[in-house]
């Protein structure tokens, strides 16, 4: 069912500083920062050869993000996207196997322009997965 690994995601408090921070320290190219009002958060990516970083700042006071934040004032790892051929099958699925998937359950469109599903940390590891269509 698993396809690549898209993507890791970061949050981060600051963007500009994290952009920095790779940019300078690490030497790598990462995109503009780009906000996604509708996921509560600003986003900016980082390209590498085989997969990308994705740096999550909060945006707005409804930020999803807010609570993982508060948790961890200086960021971190939030989550991991791995991409899946058939999101709907793949959905489906899971929850036959009782996987539990955030909000509607119905795929949303993610920060790529794809659809994107969020699973619950606590059936997988006590990491945060997020699956896109490939
Ligand atoms: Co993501």
């Amino acid at each position: 069912m698993l396809g690549r690994l898209n993507h890791v995601a970061i949050a981060v408090p600051d963007l500009a500083v994290a952009i920095a921070n790779y940019r300078d320290n690490l030497g790598a190219s990462v995109s503009a920062p780009q906000k996604e009002p509708e996921h509560g958060v600003t986003v900016a990516f980082v390209e590498l050869a085989n997969t990308k970083i994705e740096f999550l700042e909060p945006l707005g006071d409804e930020s999803p993000i807010a609570a993982f934040m508060e948790r961890n004032p200086q960021g971190g790892i939030h989550h991991i996207c791995y991409e899946v051929d058939d999101i709907f099958a793949a959905r489906d699925h899971l929850k036959a196997q009782g996987a539990r998937v955030l909000g509607s359950g119905e795929p949303k469109i993610g920060a790529h322009g794809k659809p994107v599903l969020f699973l619950h940390p606590k059936d997988f590891l006590g990491t945060l997965v997020e699956l896109e269509q490939a």
